[in-house]
């Protein structure tokens, strides 16, 4: 070995020794610190914002038992505005109890702790946020063209302005009526789209805050373009558009802190310019026309020329409306699909199929002559014939057609409208197709991915990926029923049914917290919740039992899942008016007025000549929820420490119960409705008196078995079908009913090609026939309820009502099905779970991982004995057999 080498493989053995010697020193440390669940962010309104850590240590059995936390306006923490320290274990939502914090101002914290081995951790990474604007910190004003604005065509607005000194930070803040896009200088200012989001417009309408970094001293340019979106385009299924308003309209401001501590606003107001752009319409259902011979080359930077086609904007006035910094994650690009395969049906259409049904856009690259029209048409599914098909669209176009300007190669994408698609009609492309020209991109609101789930069942494992699917394609922004037709609503009872899922799968905390402040914001006046929220059907267009009830359902589920108290301090008005509501329209106890959807989509055979439709009376599906709900606000007030509310309601609940028993149910326990919706429904929410709930199982049991092991339920009864089943002993046949292939059932789907969960049982029919086609989405989340089954059974990953966030949980798979394996991950608020499970030589092996800071209780299969378990990595045995 020569000299060197021996000099260099000496530093190398030095630097391993070093580093293993600096690991083996860091015994506890925090990391993945957050603000409300958000990393570093910078619009906060919340005044007692809560801090989040987790932890990591080298040793089992880890638990916090002291922290210190601090907060500073300077990264030094020179000056400390706030600083607490608490002998115990929360590590997760300790609010922030310092002085008011100001506005527009970022602050630094860090956490240092303590464990119960005697380790002290070295103070964390500091992090940071920053606070929104108060109402008079905007200075801007509402601007949008002159006139009227009655063009489709999307208007461009631009600024030039001069900067006089060298600037250490900006901030942009930005919000539309309308959507918008920015550009600072030739760069788009942030990777977001469909900002600001969709919320309840006439209450509040939310900013957007961006960190700016390429302005300078001397001159800039600021450039938005103002799309129609939700706010001002078509929306809803009755052909209607402005419904909020029929002006798109932008409010900017960007706040510059030059480097001699000197401080510039740029707002937007009457010295900016507009004209129109290449987007010659955009809207969410139709899609977009782009004309790049009308492009403005260079119009969002320095060197444009405005021509005489730019006018001076207009000033509005404000509106009544509230602005509020955005709470929750914006949506973003993810996923991108090469095309797979590109195909001529035998209609002749020339057909991309991307394999996955997805919601987003095609990214197209093109080279041809000026004024060549290439128009993508966008589906989920081909029909029996193998041709694109478009009818369940209804009347959504979801077409975007782009013109050629003729120079060189050109890349088009949407800018403001997305589409529900597996396959892509292409019409008018130039030249020969190549696989490589077509990109297709997933776009969804950013949740952080929190839980897998895989099992020795491919069929299973393509359930969870089409559910997750269903849930990427269909929270965008706000939690809609479906994402391609004339429709893309919140349905508030889809959201319900899937919460539980999608807390499992992704970080759905701020999703659900910004669209729980829509509900609040749009319940009516009497308590009522509207059918879809935001709400821009008819205000009677409310108080369906099973949607409604989002109100309650939903704040309970984030605060299972996340242990936040503070969404149901934000949620409980909005929870007690939803419970009140029902209360004032029930007589006697009894809830059996209004219109309700009931068990939307049960079974139902095509022939019904032996009655064997799954009909359950709506009324009594309305008085199950209205009692589940009188319960989580029983829940809710106990947790908040309401305890004549707890008095209340519990008086109240009785009273429902018992109406209930005395309308719906015969002395030996039959219920009116002899379906399994009526049973799953009475059991799930303990609406029978006890010692008649196990004959009703049985009865729903028969009840299963009498259609072949085949479920019936709609949305209501099919999130806690197996749920039920399995509480009262008959895990056998929940796992029959989870891997039936045949219709009805999750796996029916799935054996047709599904890659993701369809409205409807049936939408395509074994001879390859559609469901009626008004109603008939491919991508439609609420069936993929049955994911929050399958963590909890499967996996065996379940929450505990008396330890939210998973502080406590409990690991207890229950194999079946022949399953020979599975394997389920969440990182939860305390850090990741596993608990993966194999079943060989009749001997079933667990392997569990526990966060620390947290405790898992373990049950193995078939077993009585619990067994209590701190932080670390664990493997048990025991004897099994199918
Ligand atoms: C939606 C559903 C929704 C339902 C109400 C449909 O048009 O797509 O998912 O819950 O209406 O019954």
């Amino acid at each position: 070995m020569s000299q060197s080498l021996k000099f260099y493989s000496f530093i190398f053995c030095l630097s391993l020794i070093l580093s293993s010697i600096q690991t083996f020193a860091q015994k506890l440390s925090a990391y993945d610190l957050t603000i409300d669940m958000l990393d570093n962010p910078l619009n906060i309104d919340n005044a007692k914002p809560g801090f989040s850590w987790k932890i990591n240590s080298n040793k089992k059995n880890t638990y916090q038992t002291r922290y210190d936390i601090r907060v500073s306006n300077t990264p030094s923490f020179k000056k400390i505005i706030w600083q607490q320290s608490n002998a115990n274990q929360q590590s997760v939502f300790v609010r922030y109890n310092g002085e008011k914090l100001a506005s527009k101002t970022k602050y630094f914290w860090q956490v240092r702790l303590k464990d119960n081995h005697g380790n002290t951790s070295a103070w964390s990474e500091i992090k940071y946020f920053q606070t929104g604007l108060k109402p008079e910190d905007w200075q801007a004003k509402w601007i949008t063209v002159q006139g009227k604005d009655t063009s489709s065509i999307i208007p461009f607005l631009r600024k030039q302005f001069a900067l006089k000194k060298d600037v250490k930070s900006a901030t942009a803040y930005i919000t539309a009526k309308g959507l918008y896009e920015a550009n600072l200088n030739g760069a788009r200012i942030s990777s977001d789209y469909f900002t600001p989001g969709w919320t309840s417009y006439k209450n509040h309408i939310q900013y957007q805050a961006y960190p700016i970094t390429t302005l300078k001293k001397g001159q800039n340019v600021i450039a938005v373009s103002l799309g129609d979106g939700w706010y001002k385009g078509r929306i809803g299924f009755s052909n209607q558009s402005k419904f909020y308003g029929d002006t798109r309209a932008l409010l900017l401001q960007i706040d510059v802190e030059y480097t001699d501590g000197t401080k510039e606003i740029v707002i937007s107001d009457d010295s900016w310019k507009s004209t129109n752009g290449p987007i010659l319409a955009s809207n969410i259902y139709d899609g977009e026309t782009y004309d790049a011979r009308k492009e403005l080359n260079g119009w969002d930077n320095l060197g444009y020329k405005e021509s005489d086609n730019w006018k001076q904007v207009r000033i509005l006035e404000n509106g009544p409306e509230k602005l509020v910094g955005m709470s929750g994650p914006a949506v973003n690009k993810h996923e991108e699909f090469k095309a797979l395969k590109i195909f001529k049906t035998p209609l002749g259409e020339t057909i991309i199929d991307f394999g996955q049904n997805m919601v987003g856009w095609v990214k197209v690259t093109a080279n041809g002559n000026s004024g060549t029209k290439i128009t993508l048409s966008h589906a989920e599914v081909l029909d029996k014939n193998g041709n694109f098909y478009t009818t369940n669209l209804r009347s959504a176009k979801q077409q975007n057609n782009y013109i050629l300007k003729g120079k060189g190669t050109e890349i088009f994408e949407p800018h403001f409208s997305f589409q529900g698609f597996r396959f892509v009609k292409v019409d008018g492309y130039p030249g020969e197709l190549k696989l490589e020209n077509f990109t297709a991109i997933a776009v969804y609101s950013s949740m952080s991915p929190t839980g897998n789930f895989t099992t020795s069942n491919p069929l299973l494992n393509q359930l969870q990926h089409n559910i997750q699917w269903g849930q990427k394609g269909n929270f965008v922004d706000v939690p809609t029923d479906c994402p391609q037709r004339d429709e893309r609503l919140g349905w508030t009872g889809d959201a319900q049914a899937f919460a539980n899922t999608a807390a499992y799968n992704m970080d759905v905390s701020s999703f659900f917290t910004k669209w729980l402040k829509d509900v609040s914001a749009d319940q009516l006046p009497n308590g009522s919740v509207p059918y879809v929220i935001p709400n821009v059907l008819n205000q009677s267009d409310a108080g369906s039992a099973g949607w409604a009830d989002a109100a309650t359902i939903i704040p309970w589920s984030m605060y299972q899942s996340y242990g936040d108290k503070n969404i149901l301090e934000t949620q409980y008005q909005s929870m007690q008016k939803w419970v009140d509501y029902m209360a004032s329209q029930a007589k006697d106890n009894l809830w059996n007025t209004g219109s309700h959807f009931g068990d939307w989509l049960f079974y139902r055979p095509n022939d019904d000549n032996d009655g064997r439709a799954a009909v359950t009376d709506k009324y009594m599906i309305a008085q199950t929820f209205y009692a589940n709900s009188v319960q989580l606000l029983i829940n809710t007030s106990k947790v908040l420490g309401k305890t004549e509310e707890v008095k209340k309601y519990t008086a109240l609940l009785n009273n429902v119960k018992k109406a209930y028993v005395q309308e719906y149910m015969t002395p030996s326990g039959k219920l009116v409705s002899n379906t399994q919706t009526a049973y799953v429904l009475a059991l799930q929410f303990d609406m029978l008196p006890e010692n008649l709930r196990q004959q009703a199982a049985k009865r729903l049991v028969d009840n299963v078995k009498s259609y072949g092991n085949h479920l019936t339920t709609g949305f209501l009864g099919t999130p806690y079908l197996c749920h039920v089943l399995s509480r009262f002993g008959y895990q056998d046949v929940s796992y029959n009913l989870l891997l039936q292939e045949s219709y009805p059932s999750w796996l029916y789907p799935v054996k047709m090609g599904a890659t993701t969960i369809w409205e409807r049982w049936d939408g395509i029919k074994q001879d390859g026939s559609f469901q009626t086609a008004d109603m008939n989405s491919f991508n439609h989340y609420a069936y993929g309820a049955i994911g929050d089954w399958m963590y909890k059974n499967i996996a065996g990953i379940c929450s505990i009502e008396e330890n939210p966030g998973y502080k406590v949980f409990e690991i207890a798979p229950k194999p079946g099905g022949k399953l020979t394996s599975a394997t389920g991950e969440l990182e939860t608020v305390y850090g990741k779970i596993k608990s993966s499970w194999e079943i060989a030589n009749g001997v079933f092996k667990l392997n569990v991982t526990v966060p620390v800071n947290a405790t898992a209780i373990v049950t193995l299969p078939g077993k009585d004995k619990k067994e209590k378990i701190g932080s670390g990595s664990y493997s048990f045995e025991s004897k099994y057999k199918y």
